[in-house]
């Protein structure tokens, strides 16, 4: 639940009743629109357990569906055959992009299958493209006359029903990705070739529709992406959040990303995602998100995909690991079709992940970064702690043939370690290896015993 929702004493009282770890600087000071005082901020708690999100990118691109949801600029700007031959061999010659619009049909679009499917993935928040570049906007914006999904498409509210069905069905956080630039918005063009002096596209339509749509509804995940090559002050981002983390109805819980700006990226705003499928190599201490896609290729659906091109889920996994060893968040993405189906193959990764969360959730969520993020002597171990109950967490990506499993970094206590495998009920057998770390002998398992395929995850209480 949301703290702004809560009734009876204001929400940082409750706050500070029900969290004795927390920091009152949250709203205590308001913030000021510098990146001093913005980048101060501390990221609200949520965030950092949720470990795993889902990502959709869902427009107009996912009518052609083919090659990528960058379309419209490949086809028209970059003019690259691939696109260029598409359109003339399956459309008349004077179709434009916009005439994608009214074909954006919706039609099997069920959120609340939807929302079980995400509550099933395991992930802890969702975050949907509520504009991407190509400025169509799912829900009814008041500055996006005649594309929008109210008035064009579907002719629903997408971001209101997804928020709606999120909210209600699922115990996830609800975000929204934003593109600030739009690549062919005259307004944003004129600006451009006046160098950003004047920023008559983020007065007339960026910054009304980002406040729109936080206050009407009101994401804990702001995913700003797209400068478009202009500063932040043409953006105004400074002044926005300012807005955003003293005065606006999610002020308390919402997190941001670092997208809100030239060379603000992995510098400034809330968590770093740095790059597109971030993969820093080593931990990190300033939060950041891998922000990465299933189908390897492209973020919206796309029909000319291969098998291959998917992510298999042993690759998924392994991701999620690596990527909370390292002390960051998953958000992994899917497109949905212009039906508003996720289409089988998305699904089955999906569920595949809730899986394997199921039994293996507790290396994943609320933990922290170990000492150690991986193991030196035994590839593909990854671990993970909670310092507070003196847990670390080993997760194996290779069963042994052995059975048995070396750890070299961990220092096992005879008489008080104990090593569990998740999943299975007994404690197991293990010995200590000269100078450090110990060997584990696990349990002999049929395939119908192992407690998940895909990884696996020893829990070791009271080491040193
Ligand atoms: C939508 O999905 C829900 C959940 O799966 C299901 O109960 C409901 O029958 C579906 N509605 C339609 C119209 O198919
Ligand atoms: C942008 O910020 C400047 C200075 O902070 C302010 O004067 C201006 O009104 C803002 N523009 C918009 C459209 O909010
Ligand atoms: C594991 O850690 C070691 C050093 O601690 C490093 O050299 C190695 O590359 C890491 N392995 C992987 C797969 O990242």
């Amino acid at each position: 639940m949301r703290a702004s929702q809560l009734p009876g004493p204001p929400p940082l009282l409750l706050l500070l009743l029900l969290r004795p770890d927390f920091t009152p600087a949250v709203s205590a000071a308001p913030f000021e629109p510098t990146w001093e005082s913005l980048d101060a901020r501390p990221l609200p708690e949520w965030f950092d357990q949720a470990k795993f999100g889902i990502f959709i990118h869902w427009g107009v691109f996912s009518v052609p569906s083919f090659g990528s949801e960058w379309f419209w600029w490949y086809w028209q700007n970059q003019k690259i055959p691939k696109y260029v031959n598409f359109m003339k061999d399956n459309y008349p010659p004077d179709f434009k992009y916009e005439d994608f619009g009214p074909l954006f049909t919706a039609k099997f679009f069920n959120v609340s299958q939807w929302a079980d499917i995400f509550q099933a993935s395991g992930a802890k928040y969702i975050v949907l493209t509520s504009k991407h570049h190509e400025g169509f906007t799912l829900w009814g914006s008041e500055y996006s006359w005649n594309w929008n999904a109210v008035d064009e498409g579907p002719k629903r509210d997408i971001v209101r029903e997804l928020e709606v069905a999120i909210r209600s069905r699922t115990n996830l956080h609800f975000g929204l990705y934003y593109s600030l630039f739009e690549w062919f918005h005259p307004l944003f063009l004129e600006d451009k070739s006046g160098s950003f002096q004047k920023q008559k596209f983020p007065a007339a339509k960026m910054l009304p529709e980002l406040y729109e749509l936080v206050v009407k509804y009101q994401p804990e995940v702001l995913w700003s992406d797209g400068d478009g090559g202009a500063p932040d002050s043409y953006w105004n981002s400074t002044g926005f959040l300012a807005w955003l983390y003293n005065e606006s109805p999610v002020r308390d819980t919402v997190v941001t990303n670092d997208r809100w700006g030239d060379r603000c990226i992995c510098k400034h705003g809330g968590y770093y995602t740095c790059t597109d499928r971030y993969h820093p190599g080593h931990l990190l201490f300033h939060k950041w998100e891998n922000c990465m896609t299933i189908d390897k290729f492209s973020w919206g659906y796309r029909r000319d995909a291969e098998i291959t091109d998917y992510l298999t889920i042993e690759e998924l996994v392994k991701q999620l690991v690596e990527t909370v060893a390292y002390g960051g968040n998953l958000l992994m993405n899917v497109g949905p079709t212009l039906d508003g189906t996720i289409s089988a193959i998305f699904e089955e990764r999906l569920r595949q992940m809730g899986t394997w969360l199921k039994v293996n959730g507790e290396a994943i969520y609320k933990t922290h970064p170990w000492r150690f993020q991986n193991e030196t002597f035994t590839p593909d171990v990854w671990y993970t702690s909670k310092p507070k109950e003196k847990l670390v967490y080993a997760i194996f990506l290779k069963w042994p043939i052995s059975g048995q499993l070396v750890l070299a970094q961990p220092t096992a206590i005879p008489g008080e370690t104990e090593v569990k495998l998740l999943g299975h009920a007994q404690p197991l057998f293990w010995t200590s290896l000269k100078p450090n770390g110990l060997m584990v002998q696990l349990p002999r398992l049929s395939i119908h015993q192992m407690p998940t395929r895909w990884g696996w995850a020893l829990k070791l209480t009271n080491m040193m």
